[in-house]
């Protein structure tokens, strides 16, 4: 992935994160790119023009009424290879997702055809509003790269998600977007291929009214399925009890018990290209059912005796199989070592190790944190963010584990 010979359009936001945009500029340069640089009015604020002029010894444009003649914002659409937008401000996500035009910055953004990278920039709680999460996997949907945000310090000594990417990180991403190809949109990109998720907590019966169970929402699994669909994939959901609506696009199969689930699974995942197990499977199911109710008056429950469920992702893991298999580990800290076993144990291409024991984490909330692993080695922290967003990057993952070996010489 080179920047050699290409010419990057880098608009900043008006944001804190303005300062770290030169040192972005300076690596853009050094990676071999030319870059142009154009501001918000905000953003000048921060750092003045001045500054990316010295650094990119091109002239910095900040309004639509510059070079009129020129028709600015279309020319310098058409001049870039690739631009990213950094800071991305809540403002200029919401921009772009809206397709407002009314600066320099969001007019050049609704004319550009080349792949573009957003690197989000902005306090906790203004990342994870309902409305910056919708404009993020709108752009997403449109094929927008998203690099970031981590998590870290934040103006005002706030620490937590919402810290621009570091210059060099978001380097890499932008020559990453580059050798996607024209525009690489995320939406489509997993057309023509049929994935298969389970989501929920399975439900073991003991009588007629009682089960053993577990806090699993299908929160997860869903906002899995639903990224999916947007992506262009034909989705199978096979789902153990939840209050959730079905997702759009989606073919949902109901199931309640981890057999009931193994029996669903095992023929869908032969026709499927990836499969992603969210569902929070029971290890074990009462060895007898009992068809009426168990009375206390009669002695009560007593002990109930237990066998064990079959293990179906590493069933499907041992089996021959075309599918990418990615597995969730549900775990109160992110053992790397553990999650590693579980990655070969279970013949897996992705684990994604989630925290089951915070109050924002795991079970039934609407958000998550995750360390990513793949049998090659990759791994990824997630900081805090949405369960919409987490799907995103675990698709990202996917699809980069989908794309085709490039051939040898080329
Ligand atoms: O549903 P939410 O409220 O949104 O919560 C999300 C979640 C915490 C349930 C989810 O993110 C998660 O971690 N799911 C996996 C929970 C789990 O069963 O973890 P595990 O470590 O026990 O299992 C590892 C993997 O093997 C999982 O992919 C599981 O689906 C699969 N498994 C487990 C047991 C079994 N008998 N068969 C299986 O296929």
């Amino acid at each position: 992935m080179t920047l050699q010979g290409s010419h990057v359009l880098l608009g900043v936001g008006g944001g804190i994160a303005a300062y770290k945009a030169a040192e972005l500029a300076r690596g853009l340069i050094k990676a071999g790119a030319t870059v142009q640089v154009v501001m918000t009015a905000a953003a000048t604020a921060f750092v003045g023009p001045a500054t990316f002029e010295g650094l990119t010894g091109r002239p910095v444009h900040t309004g639509v009424f510059e070079d009129v003649h020129r028709v600015l914002h279309i020319r310098l659409a058409r001049e870039a290879d690739v631009a990213v937008f950094a800071p991305a401000t809540t403002n200029l996500l919401a921009k772009f997702a809206g397709g407002l035009a009314d600066d320099l910055v969001s007019s050049l953004y609704t004319a550009l055809t080349c792949p573009i990278v957003v690197a989000p920039a902005m306090h906790t709680e203004m990342w994870l509003h309902p409305a910056t999460q919708a404009n993020v996997a709108r752009l997403r949907g449109w094929g927008v790269h998203v690099a970031g945000p981590g998590e870290g310090p934040l103006a005002g000594g706030d620490v937590g998600p919402g810290r621009m990417l570091e210059p060099e990180d978001l380097v890499a991403a932008v020559a990453a977007a580059l050798a996607d190809g024209a525009g690489g949109p995320a939406a489509g990109a997993l057309a023509g291929r049929r994935v298969l998720v389970t989501a929920g907590g399975t439900r073991e019966p003991i009588d007629p009214v009682r089960f053993i169970g577990n806090r699993s929402s299908g929160k997860m699994g869903y906002a899995l399925a639903a990224e999916a669909v947007r992506r262009g994939a034909t989705v199978d959901l096979v789902s153990a009890p939840t209050a959730l609506p079905p997702p759009p696009g989606v073919e949902v199969h109901d199931v309640e018990t981890a057999m009931q689930m193994r029996a669903a699974v095992l023929p869908l995942a032969d026709k499927a290209d990836v499969v992603v197990a969210a569902a929070a499977v029971a290890d074990f199911r009462p060895t007898s059912y009992r068809d009426q109710k168990i009375k206390k008056e009669a002695g009560g429950l007593g002990s109930v005796e237990l066998t064990q469920n079959p293990d179906i992702l590493a069933e499907l893991g041992a089996s021959p199989h075309r599918a990418i298999l990615v597995g969730f580990a549900a775990e109160t800290d992110l053992e790397e070592e553990r999650g590693r076993d579980k990655l070969h144990r279970k013949g897996l291409d992705l684990v994604v190790i989630n925290r089951v024991d915070m109050a924002d984490a795991g079970f039934n909330v609407d958000t998550n944190r995750a360390l990513l692993l793949t049998r090659t080695g990759g791994r990824r922290e997630v900081p805090l963010t949405t369960k919409s967003e987490m799907a995103a990057v675990v698709w990202d993952e996917v699809e980069a584990l989908l794309a085709p070996a490039p051939e040898v010489g080329t």
